[in-house]
């Protein structure tokens, strides 16, 4: 089975823990890339604004096509309560696209499965499995459990598919 990895990262948590999930499952990977700027105290309110507002936003060209894929593995920083405004925008543009999904997040807390929810009500896909990492367990390397259940569930996916 042919994955990809698709994630934005405004501070690098996401794209760490998007990085080694697609390592371990040998998965491209795509950062999602926002044409509006996050940086500062300005990129930070307009983040927050954004996602409560649940706007959209204009994003870079991706560079790998989601359907030629069988499972797409989606990863967002909690913004205000709500999915990144550039993940939203990624799932709206590509929700069409999706075979299989699985969803992950970093987020201050892991109180934030509403998120989860409302990625599958865009998707209109059951995902396959779930990850919620904080940024403390980031910062402090104490995700692996989590990390290794969600990427066994998806390896297992991959062998039923691939009938091994
Ligand atoms: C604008 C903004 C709002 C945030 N709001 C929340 C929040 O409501 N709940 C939460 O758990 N984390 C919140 N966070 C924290 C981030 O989700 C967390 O630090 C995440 O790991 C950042 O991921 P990144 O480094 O990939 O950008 C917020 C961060 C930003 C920038």
């Amino acid at each position: 089975m042919k994955g990809l990895v698709v994630f934005y990262s405004r501070s690098g948590n996401t794209r760490k823990i998007a990085q080694e999930i697609s390592t371990a499952l040998k998965f491209d990977l795509e950062e999602i890339l926002d044409t509006k700027s996050r940086k500062g105290i300005l990129g930070f309110l307009s983040a927050g604004n954004d996602a409560m507002q649940k706007r959209l936003t204009l994003l870079k060209e991706v560079k790998h096509d989601p359907s030629l894929y069988e499972l797409i593995v989606i990863g967002t920083p909690i913004w205000a309560g709500n999915i990144s405004a550039p993940i939203r925008t990624y799932l709206n543009i590509h929700k069409k696209n999706f075979p299989q999904v699985a969803f992950f997040y970093s987020g201050l807390s892991s109180d934030n499965s509403k998120v989860f929810k409302e990625m599958e009500e865009i998707c209109g896909k059951k995902p396959l499995s779930l990850l919620e990492v904080t940024s403390r367990e980031i910062k402090r390397n104490i995700y692996y459990e989590k990390m290794k259940k969600f990427i066994d569930d998806l390896s297992k996916e991959m062998k039923k598919v691939n009938g091994n």
